[in-house]
Formats: structure tokens, C-alpha cells, sequence
């Protein structure tokens, strides 16, 4: 199995572009057809082998712990009513006791702080990193590819993939180092810029949110904490450790095989619930 044991779920985030839905419920328990989709991120990590669960969480994100816990009164009801089905739903996504695990970020600092808020648990370990915003249809799952790619050769892994330049100011954009095939699978990079501007970008290879990190860009977090060393949007960003280390370790954009659903936009995530439900059959 995976010698990346460890998977950092930021969920602090406040939602807002999903209120009034998000005004009592984290915007990670939205369903895609009848699934949240913080489920299936932790089933992405899990397939990986992945053992301990981090979830960066804020206030107001409880709904999140109880879907991960036993729902006694729930349990017995549909027991007494014999709907084995269902209590086999609300049962096999919360496997084991303390494999996740609850931390507050407390304050809305950014991406890079929120994965900073991880650092005891992961410690001195190569890591994973998964946005639940970020709805990934793939078989084997994107962030098991990214495992098998690290596994055989290590550096920093990010997803990637193209974007119309006119959307580069959304995403993490990748520098390819020179004579990288825009082709390859996993595309060596030289550079990264958060949010970029479209004349400023670099290329419009785009970071999505799965990411295999090696522990010295938890290292860089904490230096981007502890001076207080803001980048794009005022924030302490993900982006700009892993691009501190980019001259120290090989860092790749990873071409997923998958299809992917930008969940933090209303369009996006109508266009995976209707991808989903045909998928499924039911329309
Ligand atoms: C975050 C990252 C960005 C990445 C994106 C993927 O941005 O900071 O680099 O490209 O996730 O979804 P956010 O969507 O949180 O603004």
C-alpha cells in the first residue's frame, strides 16, 4: 500500500457563493444526486490507502464531524423498519474510530494556512492534499494516479489542466519548464503563480485541488506563517510554498485521467450533478 498515509481536507471555507444554501450547512456537505461532496474525496483518499483523515474545519462545519460519525437514533429506525439498504448508506463511509481526525483554522488566512493547520499530524511525512470544491470523475480516482506517480518517481505532485486563458486568474498556474511536451502526463515545472492575470500567466495550465506534497513545503508554510508573508488575495497561499521549493525538489503539473467539475461555481456544480445522474441512470 501507499507510503502517503496522511490526506489534509480544508473545509474552512465560508461558502459564500452558494448562500443562502451555505448559511447553516458547510458548502462541502452539498450533494452531488444524494452523496456530499466531502464523501467523495475521503473515498478518493481512501482508495489510496490513505489512514489518517485531517480535516481543517471553521465554525459552523459540524453537519461535517456528524456525517462521519454513527447516527444511533437514524440506525435504529431503519433497522426497526428492516431498510437494510439504507443503513448500509449512512454506515460504510465512516470507517474506522480516529482515523479522522478535527482541527479549527480558526481564522480565514487562505489555502496555505489551513494546511499549515495540519502540520502536527503530518509531521515529517510526504502528504496529500484534496479540495472537495474540486469534483473529479476518474477511474482509478485522480489522487490514486498522482500516488502512483510519486510512488515511482518522487517530487511534489499537482493536478493539472488546461484553462481558457480568460480563467487563468482562478486557478494556481504552472510555469512547464523548457521543452516539456505539453503532452506529457506529469509536465515538470519550473514556476507557479497564484491567481495570475491573463497577460501575466505564465500558460494556462492550471492547478486543480489534488496534491501529493513532500513535508519541506509544510516546512515553507510554516516560514509563509510565521512572517506573516501574504500573496494573492491578502492570503497565505498553498501556490507560493510549493513554489519556494520548486528549485529543491522536482515539482510536476500531473495530467489526470478524469473528468473534472469546478463544484465552487453554480455552473460547475449543476453541469456534475447532471453528469452524475446520467452516469446513473436517472435521467
Ligand atoms: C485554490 C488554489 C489554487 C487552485 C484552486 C483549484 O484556489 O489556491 O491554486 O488552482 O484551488 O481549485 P481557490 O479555488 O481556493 O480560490
Amino acid at each position: 500500500m501507499s507510503i502517503i498515509k496522511t490526506a489534509v481536507f480544508p473545509v474552512g471555507g465560508l461558502g459564500t457563493r452558494f448562500l443562502p444554501a451555505t448559511k447553516a450547512m458547510p458548502k462541502e456537505m452539498l450533494p452531488i444526486v444524494d452523496t456530499p461532496l466531502i464523501q467523495f474525496v475521503v473515498e478518493e483518499a481512501r482508495a489510496c490507502g490513505i489512514e489518517r483523515l485531517v480535516f481543517v474545519t471553521g465554525r459552523q462545519k459540524h453537519a461535517i464531524e456528524n456525517h462521519f460519525d454513527h447516527m444511533y437514533e437514524l440506525e435504529a429506525n431503519l433497522q426497526a423498519k428492516s431498510k437494510m439498504e439504507y443503513v448500509k448508506l449512512v454506515r460504510e463511509h465512516l470507517g474506522e474510530p480516529g482515523e479522522i481526525l478535527f482541527t479549527r483554522q480558526m481564522s480565514p488566512s487562505g489555502l496555505g494556512h489551513a494546511v499549515w493547520c495540519a502540520r502536527h499530524v503530518v509531521q515529517d511525512s510526504p502528504f496529500a492534499v484534496l479540495l472537495a470544491d474540486d469534483f473529479i470523475d476518474a477511474e482509478p480516482g485522480c489522487l490514486a494516479q498522482m500516488v502512483e506517480a510519486y510512488e515511482a518517481n518522487p517530487g511534489n505532485y499537482l493536478a493539472a489542466m488546461q484553462v481558457d486563458r480568460d480563467k487563468v486568474d482562478r486557478y494556481g498556474i504552472a510555469e512547464p519548464q523548457d521543452g516539456q511536451s505539453p503532452g506529457q502526463q506529469s509536465v515538470r515545472i519550473q514556476g507557479l503563480v497564484e491567481k495570475p492575470s491573463p497577460e501575466e500567466a505564465p500558460s494556462r495550465l492550471a492547478v486543480i485541488g489534488r496534491y501529493v506534497l513532500e513535508p519541506e513545503v509544510m516546512t515553507r508554510l510554516s516560514q509563509l506563517v510565521s512572517n506573516s508573508q501574504r500573496g494573492a488575495g491578502g492570503e497565505i497561499q498553498l501556490t507560493d510554498a510549493i513554489a519556494a521549493e520548486i528549485p529543491n525538489c522536482p515539482t510536476y503539473a500531473y495530467h489526470f485521467d478524469g473528468q473534472r467539475f469546478d463544484c465552487g461555481s453554480k455552473i460547475g456544480f449543476v453541469q456534475a450533478t447532471a453528469h452524475m445522474s446520467a452516469k446513473r441512470g436517472l435521467v
